[in-house]
């Protein structure tokens, strides 16, 4: 399996948007905090979150390559775990039609993939702008507020409860938690 350091490599070389690779940062810290909750590998789910975008500025013209690029970048430096190539393929399954989430680290990516992008804009708004001024119940006031941030979607943050069996609040707070303790590397 490829390990942190290869795939910090990788998708730097991809990324130069400094916004994106703080996004996937977000995501790697909260999927290695549901991997401790379902007691799985943190590492392997930290690395599908931390690759899952990498190829989205190379993919940004045609969202139908979107983890096509990261998959072949990956068998392509010899990487042969079925749940991370599997898993990556799977948040994008809406425009690509392959391996709809099936299991819970996929409907985990998939569910934390939009949070993030909500807990960030929910800092963005507190006086200070900072991750470690916010509370589970600010994210859960404008989760209800559909036009703030509406770009992050709803319906898909919510399917954690039928798909993880983890209460909207509790998803939350975990993932608020995630992020904030590596609130340095997400500049907030
Ligand atoms: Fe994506
Ligand atoms: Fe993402």
């Amino acid at each position: 399996m490829i390990n942190r350091n290869q795939a910090w490599d990788l998708l730097t070389s991809k990324l130069s948007n400094k916004n994106l690779v703080r996004h996937c940062l977000a995501v790697e810290a909260v999927m290695r905090e549901l991997a401790k909750y379902f007691e799985a590998s943190a590492d392997k789910w930290g690395i599908v979150g931390l690759l899952h975008d990498g190829d989205y500025e190379l993919s940004r013209d045609d969202p139908t390559k979107h983890t096509l690029l990261m998959h072949g970048w990956l068998t392509g430096m010899r990487e042969t775990d079925p749940e991370i190539l599997s898993a990556i393929l799977s948040h994008n399954f809406a425009h690509t039609g392959k391996n709809p989430p099936a299991n819970k680290l996929e409907w985990s990516l998939y569910c934390c993939d939009e949070l993030t992008g909500l807990i960030v804009a929910v800092a963005l708004v507190m006086p200070d702008k900072k991750l470690s001024s916010v509370t589970p119940e600010a994210v859960m006031k404008k989760f209800t507020q559909k036009s703030f941030a509406a770009g992050a979607h709803r319906e898909q943050i919510a399917l954690c409860e039928q798909k993880l069996g983890i209460k909207l609040e509790d998803f939350i707070s975990l993932s608020l938690s995630a992020m904030q303790s590596i609130s340095p590397e997400l500049g907030i």
